[in-house]
């Protein structure tokens, strides 16, 4: 058996007493596979650091280090009404924030809309069409009868995209299961704009923001101990603030060495190459089904799209090997869909209470029509238990590869995302992680305390979209419009709004 490399963090006194030896060598193989000790660690985050920098080079690398042009953090006095647009891959929201005159404080309000399944394999104009609707839904629903201006608005738009302006946003790839033909490898904002204008709808797209980048804004706008923004969720990644003189890949527009730049790293594409991350047959069967075969290998390891379709493909393999050890005689035939469990399911598993997992067997048997043994229950703990671990070890990676690379010892960072929110025990296993990268004291990876501290994060893709769109037009104001596409329309919007 591999060992953890330090303390595990608190985890059932299950018994193993029970198994039968076939299904205990079967824990032990997946302990080999899902298990990532402290060394190999330490060998991904000195990768991964070096694989930043080469990101910002001319000649690039695999983890794209976008430039955002979203060019400082907000100081508290920022002031206005701004619409926010949060295109999630679970949910669109709409939000209207208004940064009052008190400093740091702001009102919202907002409305949620179901972003259809079959919208993501859809066409194009599908989508824009839907977005602007849900657009107009809330301006009729908020402002009926008003006579409105317009509108400046920050779209979270949380996809990889390159950014020669703040107000453009050219898509990179599709990730977390999108896959709409006729979007990637063009600016996204033109058809989104015709959308709008076809709708007559007084909204004037201010920012493209990515949620790490919109997390980060906001969090920072509490915190000043903020320097990351992360997101673990349905896709991982993060943000933080550059400052120019290291971006070589801009040096050709001559900015100031000292002006900050935040940086959305994209970073769900660390090891695209395979030179770092354990990979497990299960994430090669992954990778392989998945719509964009090739990308994102560091996401598919980690984030909450995909966990329990990791389960699912472990189960599947024990169930249907020729020594066959689990749900013999069982119809297995739900659990042979792909996609057909979430994170949300290895989560209500790591978080049953109860010694003979009677909660975990009720699950087999509601979702899945397996009637689960106790020896079969254990596995399917630990096997919950293996794979929540390795997410939050191998997502502690990304976060310390940001802290060696800018050379940060202390600091918060602002997460968001279902995973760091939902999942059990998540934060303190990546505490635990980075003190075991980062060589903490033995009182540290608490959690609490610790000198880098992951916390929650203010809401990023509502009120952090908001933050961006008031910095940019701030910066047009201030006549430093470097990275914006179309400083004289924004200036008119604001004009039209101040009227
Ligand atoms: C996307 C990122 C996003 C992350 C978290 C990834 O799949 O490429 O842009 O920040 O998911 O939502």
């Amino acid at each position: 058996m591999v060992g953890l490399g330090a303390k595990k963090p608190p985890s059932r006194k299950g018994s193993m007493a029970d198994v039968p030896q076939d299904l205990l060598s079967q824990i032990e193989r997946l302990e080999e596979l899902f298990v990532v000790p402290t060394e190999k660690l330490k060998e991904i985050t000195d990768h991964f650091a070096k694989e930043l920098t080469k990101g910002l080079t001319v000649e690039g690398g695999t983890i794209p280090m976008n430039p955002t042009w979203c060019m400082g953090f907000p100081d508290g006095n920022e002031t206005g009404t701004f619409l926010a647009l949060d295109m999630g891959g679970t949910n669109l929201r709409v939000c209207e924030v208004t940064l009052t005159e008190e400093k740091g404080e702001f009102d919202i309000i907002q409305s949620k809309y179901k972003m259809p399944e079959e919208l993501k394999t859809g066409t194009a104009d599908e989508l824009w069409n839907y977005v602007a609707d849900c657009l107009e839904q809330f301006v009729e629903y908020h402002h009926e009868n008003e006579k409105l201006d317009q509108l400046p608005l920050g779209f979270t738009f949380s996809y990889p995209a390159t950014q020669d302006y703040i107000d453009h946003g050219v898509l990179q790839r599709w990730t977390k299961g999108f896959d709409i033909d006729g979007v990637e490898g063009k600016d996204v904002v033109p058809p989104f704009e015709a959308a709008l204008a076809a709708r007559g709808l007084p909204i004037k797209l201010t920012a493209l923001v990515n949620d790490t980048t919109g997390t980060l804004i906001a969090s920072a706008y509490t915190d000043t101990a903020m320097k990351v923004g992360c997101i673990f969720g349905t896709g991982c990644n993060a943000a933080y603030m550059e400052n120019c003189g290291s971006i070589p890949k801009l040096a050709h527009m001559n900015l100031d060495p000292n002006l900050p730049m935040a940086i959305n790293c994209e970073y769900g594409a660390f090891d695209n190459e395979h030179v770092v991350l354990p990979r497990t047959p299960f994430d090669i069967i992954i990778d392989k089904e998945s719509p964009r075969p090739g990308q994102q290998a560091f996401e598919k390891m980690i984030a909450g799209l995909y966990l329990g379709e990791i389960f699912r493909l472990v189960l599947l393999d024990l169930h249907t090997q020729t020594e066959c050890t689990i749900f013999v005689d069982q119809d297995v035939s739900k659990l042979k869909k792909a996609y057909s469990l979430d994170a949300g399911f290895l989560a209500a598993i790591e978080e049953d209470p109860f010694e003979n997992l009677s909660e975990t067997e009720d699950l087999f048997k509601n979702t899945l029509g397996i009637l689960a043994k106790k020896p079969e229950l254990e596995l399917i703990r630990r096997l919950a238990e293996l794979i929540g671990t390795r997410a939050a070890r191998l997502s502690a990676c990304g976060v310390a590869a940001i802290a060696k690379k800018k050379g940060w010892e202390e600091f918060h960072v602002g997460a968001d995302g279902s995973v760091f929110n939902k999942y059990p025990h998540f934060k303190l296993r990546g505490a635990q992680a980075l003190k075991e990268i980062l060589d903490w004291p033995e009182s540290k990876g608490k959690g609490k305390n610790d000198p880098i501290e992951i916390l929650p994060a203010e809401d990023g893709s509502g009120v952090g979209a908001a933050l961006i769109a008031a910095l940019t037009l701030k910066r047009v104001q201030d006549g430093n419009v470097a990275g914006i596409r179309d400083p004289e329309s924004l200036l008119k919007a604001m004009k039209l709004q101040k009227k």
